[in-house]
């Protein structure tokens, strides 16, 4: 039996900076951050933004177009989340308006969460393949106002339905996992910020894409030819370059001018919104999917890496009518609504947002009508609301 996405639903939020206004206000030369890093904007996320609203706002994008009765499992994986014990997952239980019935909860391996999500889901259909699944990555990457992570935060969400005979990407069996215990990136409890050894994630970033991709061609007897697209978690799209250069190392040109042409449309959606974490590998996809011009059949390679660190590479094939799933005039339009800010209207929403507003402090939101939005504490309990 095929399982495998069939729906992609994408948000990011209604506010982002443009990388040349924040290299000229940090005094860098701004091909740095355009070519260097490979970013040419990146989404802010206000106080009323967070992983249970974006996550809400992303499974909004397909939800209309599915039976909610048969979602028999919800799972988001998150590295921002919103309570120690609670699942966010709830949250996004309730807003959707799913069974009571519903398993659900959350998961954390820093930006593997939605991987893990992805694989459970995929286990859940085959054993009741009668069900189907929604697993949700949202995340909000902060790393500080003028830190040299600065130019690699973003905000955003991708939500995917998981069913047996899927419309957009059936997954192969297989896997080929990698972990080690280490502290390449992390944030702790008392902290909304991550803390990062950047060069030092980034080598191990791609140390593990070669292990991961060698081992799993060799697991399912595959040659790098043999991959359409390969695409990759994006925490900066020159992250991603680096490793598919690897990849390419010893193809002939053919195949290096394919690798190349597919990574450069997985890597356009991540170049306007930055990084979000779980779901950085998924926009990819999504990227991929809307402007690859890839053919039914064809074989796509999945790498994906959380630090701390623990990497895997699948792969999944193409099914026909798969562009039918797609929005891409919708998706350019949420990116087209947001709003240009300058740096020091940045820098005052990013410091509102590293706490909480006071308790009984009613927020508001300026997206547009039918988003959901946090609007603030009562009783110290997260309350979510929809634009009316
Ligand atoms: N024109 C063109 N390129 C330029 C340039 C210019 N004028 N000036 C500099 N560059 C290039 C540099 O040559 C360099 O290129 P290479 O990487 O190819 O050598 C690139 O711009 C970046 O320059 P620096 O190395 O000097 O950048 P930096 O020290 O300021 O920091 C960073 C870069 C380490 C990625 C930092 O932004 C960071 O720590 N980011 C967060 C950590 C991160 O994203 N790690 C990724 C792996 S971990 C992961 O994937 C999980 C996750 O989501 C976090």
């Amino acid at each position: 039996m095929q399982v495998g996405i069939d729906k992609i639903g994408f948000f990011t939020p209604n506010k982002y900076v443009d990388m040349v206004d924040l290299a000229h206000a940090r005094n860098q030369d701004p091909n740095k951050f355009l070519i260097g890093i490979g970013q040419s904007e990146m989404s802010v996320a206000d106080q009323t933004q967070d992983a249970v609203s974006m996550g809400i706002n992303a499974t909004l994008r397909y939800l209309d177009r599915i039976d909610k009765d048969k979602v028999g499992l919800l799972v988001l994986g998150t590295e921002s989340g919103i309570d120690q014990s609670k699942s966010a997952s709830l949250f996004v239980k309730t807003a959707l308006k799913l069974k009571p019935e519903v398993r659900t909860f959350e998961v954390k391996e820093a930006c593997f969460g939605l991987t893990v999500a992805l694989m459970v889901a995929r286990d859940f259909v085959r054993v009741h393949p009668e069900q189907t699944a929604i697993v949700i990555g949202s995340d909000i990457a902060r790393y500080g106002v003028k830190t040299r992570g600065e130019v690699t935060q973003g905000a955003g969400s991708i939500s995917m339905l998981v069913k047996a005979t899927p419309s957009i990407l059936a997954l192969n069996n297989g896997h080929s996992a990698y972990s080690e215990d280490i502290n390449d990136f992390w944030r702790p409890n008392d902290s909304r910020v991550a803390l990062v050894d950047g060069k030092y994630s980034t080598q191990i970033y791609l140390d593990f894409f070669k292990k991961t991709f060698a081992d799993y061609k060799k697991q399912k007897d595959l040659a790098t030819k043999d991959f359409a697209a390969i695409i990759y978690h994006l925490p900066f799209t020159k992250m991603g370059l680096k490793a598919n250069r690897i990849a390419v190392a010893d193809q002939d040109e053919t195949n290096t001018k394919k690798l190349q042409s597919s990574f450069e449309s997985s890597k356009l959606l991540s170049n306007r919104v930055g990084n979000i974490y779980t779901a950085s590998l998924y926009l990819s996809l999504l990227s991929l999917l809307e402007n690859g011009n890839l053919s039914a059949g064809s074989l796509v390679g999945l790498f994906s890496y959380g630090s701390g660190a623990m990497a895997e590479f699948y792969s999944g094939k193409l099914v026909a009518g798969y562009e039918q799933e797609l929005d891409r005039a919708a998706d350019e339009k949420m990116l087209n609504r947001r709003q240009k800010l300058s740096i020091p209207e940045y820098e005052h929403i990013f410091n509102e947002a590293l706490t909480d507003p006071a308790d009984g402090q009613e927020l508001t939101s300026d997206d547009e009508v039918g988003t959901w939005y946090f609007a603030g504490l009562r009783d110290h309990i997260r309350q979510y609301k929809k634009i009316i």
